[in-house]
């Protein structure tokens, strides 16, 4: 017996390998010849670092994907009934589990007829159209593979748009990049359109580092995983074991940085790069910073980059912030 499978609704693809392996490159030459060395945290996010990123939001310890999940939960019809929104875009999609939530509630709303989810993975984004389309007949579904960076491409020319960049991810970008996107996104956007970011708030240290440093080392597999991503794409023969995995509190910056700690010198060779790199014992490589916000912090960076602040959703222990703003 055959079994047919339904087939693929089309996503516009605006990067190809060849655009990933280039950057790839770049990011890797720049960062471990860079001093202090760092490698860029979008590298971690393989197959197997999706997994684990997976496995981390169900820890105990991590709790912002849940605390996120529950403001946004109550959230909902609130920012569906503020933006009006017809067109919902979301950067950085993934599997689009949480944004459920906001479909739901334009959907019964009856304002909502367009969602594109834009991802830098074709593999993550194309099981999300599908499982999507099939999920809302009535829901116009245009995924885009694109670097959200990108904006111009990520952010298509809809009516009534509503941005969400949720998760948190904004704190990975440097004040500086932070600021050259929000301005990306501001200049992209009609006056009176939406931008909705979810951003982890700033916290007692006792509750952060734990969440970046779990007791299982489910955050340390992901954090070293990085390095068997640079094995395997530039032919490098990192020893992810031969490294520490690294969490600490930056109280002057207010965001976590994980790095990673070399446990012996060693000298590793990256062929596709012809390129040697030496570790000193007890060296330490920035691999993310996760920055954590106040609500003045996100606003005043939000109105630099020419948003208006709408509404702050947060849970009731002040963990995680759901901000909505509108294009000035
Ligand atoms: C997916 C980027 C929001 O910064 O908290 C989880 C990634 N890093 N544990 C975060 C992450 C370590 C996560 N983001």
């Amino acid at each position: 017996m055959t079994s047919t499978s339904p087939a693929s609704i089309p996503v516009q693809v605006h990067l190809t390998d060849a655009d990933i392996d280039a950057a790839l490159v770049a990011d890797v030459r720049a960062g471990l010849t860079a001093s202090p060395k760092h490698l860029p945290p979008k590298w971690f996010y393989d197959a197997r670092g999706s997994e684990l990123f997976e496995e981390i939001t169900a820890l105990p310890e991590y709790y912002p994907t849940r605390t996120e999940r529950g403001v946004l939960e109550a959230a909902a019809d609130e920012i569906v009934a503020a933006t009006g929104v017809v067109t919902l875009v979301e950067l950085g999609s993934g599997s689009s589990e949480k944004t459920r939530l906001l479909l739901d509630a334009g959907l019964r709303a009856g304002t909502l007829e367009t969602y594109v989810p834009q991802d830098v993975s074709i593999s993550a984004l194309q099981g999300a159209v599908d499982e999507l389309s099939a999920a809302y007949p009535s829901l116009a579904v245009e995924g885009i593979v694109s670097d959200f960076s990108d904006l111009s491409v990520s952010i298509p020319d809809r009516p009534g748009r509503t941005v969400a960049f949720l998760g948190g991810t904004l704190g990975n970008l440097t004040p500086a990049e932070r600021a050259g996107f929000l301005t990306g996104i501001a200049d992209v956007l009609r006056p009176g359109e939406h931008l909705l970011i979810g951003v982890g708030l700033v916290v007692d240290e006792s509750l952060v580092v734990p969440a970046y440093d779990d007791a299982q080392g489910v955050t340390a597999a992901f954090n070293k995983n990085v390095l068997s991503v640079i094995d395997g794409r530039l032919d490098a023969d990192f020893d992810p074991d031969g490294f520490d995995h690294v969490a600490i509190w930056d109280a002057e910056n207010e965001w976590i940085e994980m790095r990673l700690r070399a446990q012996r010198p060693m000298t590793v060779r990256v062929a596709d790069l012809d390129l040697e790199v030496e570790f000193t014992e007890g060296e330490e490589m920035r691999t993310e910073i996760s920055a954590k916000f106040r609500r003045d912090g996100i606003s005043e960076e939000l109105a630099a980059a020419g948003f208006d602040i709408t509404r702050i959703w947060t849970d009731s222990d002040e963990r995680f912030a759901v901000v909505l703003s509108t294009r000035r």
